[in-house]
């Protein structure tokens, strides 16, 4: 009996701790001439990151996921201490989906001269609207660690996923205002079958909470169907009493200019909007966006 070529395919995927390792390492791939392509994420992986690593896959490049959870970007220290942390779990999804490298630091090494920003980024308007409004000092930790992170693993592409639909806009300025040369590539939002965006925070939620975690994305449609037909101000109360009815407590219910996440009175068909919404069910927080 002829034996199959191929039992089983496995992978190898490079695990570096240090900055000095990763650094060498990526340096030699780059002289090679290898495109590297950069996914981000603070671990708890789940198939959002997934299909950000699928997408840089196509490139085709040499792919590397950081998992770091970073604290200088929680405004709340029951959030960053009940952050999920799986990282074997996450180890054994990213060796099966045949990432390349995997950049796994501590704090102090990401961090050597302590956390402190010295020069607060100019993030302009965008901190002060929705996610900035709401959870000040966020957009500064983020934008903190992800320069950090570029300019470790310095990489051709940036795969950023778009359900963080502002923190996206937020890592366009910073590529821009600290003239960093990457290409960032936002990647559409997956989905659960009740359509809840996939999100790390979702291991928290209770079975109740859970079931009904679905109705951000039902509200989303909504406004986006409502388009044209009846005015925002009537479909955001509408929106906000259904949760509220449900349990949740909504931060926002906003429409915005996609493109400056400048807040709307109303729809505007000359415009691309986005349709966002933070809300929390229990002491989980979700946010969720859809563009319009
Ligand atoms: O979106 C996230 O998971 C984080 O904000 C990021 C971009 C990895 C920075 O810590």
């Amino acid at each position: 009996m002829a034996l199959p070529l191929y039992d089983f395919i496995y992978f190898i995927m490079f695990i570096f701790k240090t900055v000095k390792d990763i650094a060498a390492y990526l340096d030699a791939q780059r002289a090679q001439g290898k495109i590297i392509a950069f996914v981000p994420t603070m671990g708890a992986l789940h198939k959002g990151h997934l299909s950000l690593l699928k997408a840089a896959q196509q490139v085709p490049a040499l792919t590397v996921c950081s998992i770091f959870v970073n604290p200088t970007q929680f405004n709340n220290a029951a959030d960053l201490e009940k952050y999920p942390r799986t990282t074997e779990q996450d180890i054994a999804l990213l060796t099966e989906a045949a990432c390349d490298v995997l950049f796994l630091p501590d704090v102090a090494e990401v961090y050597p001269d302590g956390r402190d920003i010295q020069e607060p980024y100019d993030l302009g308007y965008l901190e002060s609207v929705l996610e900035g409004a709401y959870r000040p000092g966020h957009f500064q930790g983020v934008a903190q660690v992800v320069e950090r992170l570029l300019r470790i693993v310095k990489p051709h592409k940036l795969y950023l996923g778009q359900k963080d639909f502002q923190q996206v806009a937020v890592l366009r300025r910073l590529i821009d205002i600290r003239h960093l040369d990457v290409t960032l590539e936002s990647v559409p939002t997956t989905r659960e079958p009740d359509g809840l965006a996939m999100s790390s925070r979702n291991r928290r939620l209770t079975e109740t909470q859970r079931s009904l975690a679905g109705l951000i994305y039902q509200c989303l449609v909504s406004i986006q169907s409502k388009k044209g037909m009846q005015s925002f101000s009537v479909v955001q109360k509408e929106c906000r009493e259904l949760l509220i009815h449900k349990g949740f407590r909504p931060d926002y219910i906003e429409l915005a200019d996609a493109a400056t996440l400048e807040l709307l009175p109303d729809y505007d068909p000359s415009r691309k909007m986005v349709a966002l919404i933070a809300a929390y069910i229990g002491e989980i927080r979700l946010i969720d966006n859809l563009v319009l």
